[in-house]
């Protein structure tokens, strides 16, 4: 049974905890788009990794890993990673293996990705400056530089001259400073003498592995209101979380996902700008913040935070198949009189249930709740039949508002703070 982890909201879900519960009985973890902007925590024991670019599976010892090739790829976020995940004796060698067709990010995506948040002011998007729109900008304008290219330095210094060329004259508009096409080529040499061992061409892997029926664990970057097409546009992201990102992503046809897990958090955050109108701008959103640790893990970035939006998980459910639902951090509405799930908005007077394309029209959107009585503390619960009986009754309205059963409910950050069912 191969299995997909996607995040169902604007990312942050905890996805990170999730792959790490499911990689235990799958033989092979796959990161298929985005790069090291995503930041996915995991709790083992006493020890919390944040990882960006290296998929989360890479913590049990006996996994295969895939850096696929719609992942873009930062080396130099790439070599800190991997010495902090050797640091604490955690080794890659033999287990991660890096498409060959995955693009390069490079020097210049990162100051584009600053420069161009700079320009927009009040209306940037929020990006993570990790160069990753830049970098899809260039895959898509058929500029890109790819993992194969770093095999074969002439290829590899003529494209970087290139690039520079075209990006320096950008420096000179925008008063940014000047590259130096020759200390990136001396820089990206290095890289492609450490990334030799790992670099493979993945499509044939997988379809390999597909075929001798090993289980397969996509694990999604971001979140579903993220994705370049069916998120929040312009307030996005610049690749595909969603399903479709997974076979563009891999190479591996449809045959290869039997079941969609969709992550959401027992609330809603965001990090960035855009669009969210069950937002709380008042001393609740602030104390769920604090409670729930709402830091951008990649960032440091304070995320917004609101109340559950179904519509905004059912149009994710709606988009990718979603099958069940791993539904994370309750505890952190443990304590509150009273609760709010928007199931609806009034927009100019009357009430919709779908998500508009126009941003603008979406911004004017306001939340219909339906408000929920609170619970104590969802901590101890082993099973479900523990949990509060209030905490049960949101869980369920949940289930049946979404018609998608919610199958993993997590009370905290430790491995075993969570409720199979
Ligand atoms: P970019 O992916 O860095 O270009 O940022 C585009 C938008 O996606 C911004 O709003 C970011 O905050 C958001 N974003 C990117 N990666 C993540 C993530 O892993 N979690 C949550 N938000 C993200």
């Amino acid at each position: 049974m191969n299995k997909l982890v996607i995040g169902a909201q604007w990312g942050d879900e905890g996805k990170g905890k999730i792959v790490d519960i499911l990689a235990k009985e799958s033989d092979i973890i796959v990161r298929y788009q985005g790069g090291s902007n995503a930041g996915h925590t995991v709790c083992v024991g006493d020890k919390t990794f944040i990882l960006h670019l290296i998929p989360s599976g890479i913590l049990h010892k006996d996994k295969i890993c895939v850096i696929g090739n719609g992942v873009v790829i930062d080396p130099k976020s790439f070599f800190k990673e991997k010495a902090t995940l050797e640091k604490v004796g955690v080794d890659i060698q033999d287990r991660l293996l890096i498409s060959e067709k995955a693009h390069l990010v490079m020097p210049y995506h990162k100051e584009l990705d600053a420069m161009q948040e700079g320009k927009l002011g009040d209306n940037k998007i929020g990006t993570t400056k990790r160069g990753i729109g830049p970098c899809y900008v260039d895959k898509y304008a058929r500029n890109g530089i790819r993992i194969c290219d770093l095999t074969d330095e002439k290829t590899l210094k003529e494209k970087i001259t290139k690039n520079v060329e075209e990006v320096n004259k950008l420096c000179d508009i925008y008063s940014m400073n000047r590259f130096d096409a020759e200390a990136i080529f001396d820089e990206y040499k290095e890289y492609a003498e450490l990334l030799k061992p790992y670099i493979r061409n993945t499509v044939y892997y997988l379809n390999g592995v597909f075929k001798n029926r090993k289980k397969i664990l996509f694990e999604g970057a971001q979140g579903s209101l993220l994705d370049i097409d069916f998120g929040t546009y312009p307030f996005v992201t610049s690749s595909n979380p969603t399903v479709g990102g997974v076979f563009a992503g891999t190479g591996l046809p449809h045959k290869a996902l039997d079941s969609v897990i969709g992550v959401m958090k027992a609330y809603t955050t965001r990090v960035g700008n855009g669009p969210f109108p069950s937002e709380l701008l008042d001393d609740m959103g602030e104390s769920i913040r604090k409670k729930g640790s709402e830091f951008g893990a990649t960032t440091g970035r304070p995320r917004r935070c609101g109340w559950l939006d179904l519509v905004v998980v059912k149009y994710a459910a709606m988009i990718s198949g979603i099958d069940s639902i791993a539904m994370t951090k309750i505890d952190v509405l443990d304590g509150l009189d009273r609760i709010n799930v928007c199931v609806g908005y009034e927009y100019e007077g009357r009430k919709i249930g779908f998500i508009p394309s126009q941003l603008d029209e979406f911004a004017k959107c306001k939340p219909v709740y339906k408000t929920f009585e609170g619970w104590e503390n969802t901590k101890h619960s082993e099973s479900f039949e523990d949990l509060p009986e209030n905490a049960k009754k949101y869980v369920e309205f949940i289930e049946k508002f979404l018609s998608i059963p919610v199958s993993l409910i997590s009370t905290g950050a430790k491995r075993s703070e969570t409720i199979i069912r």
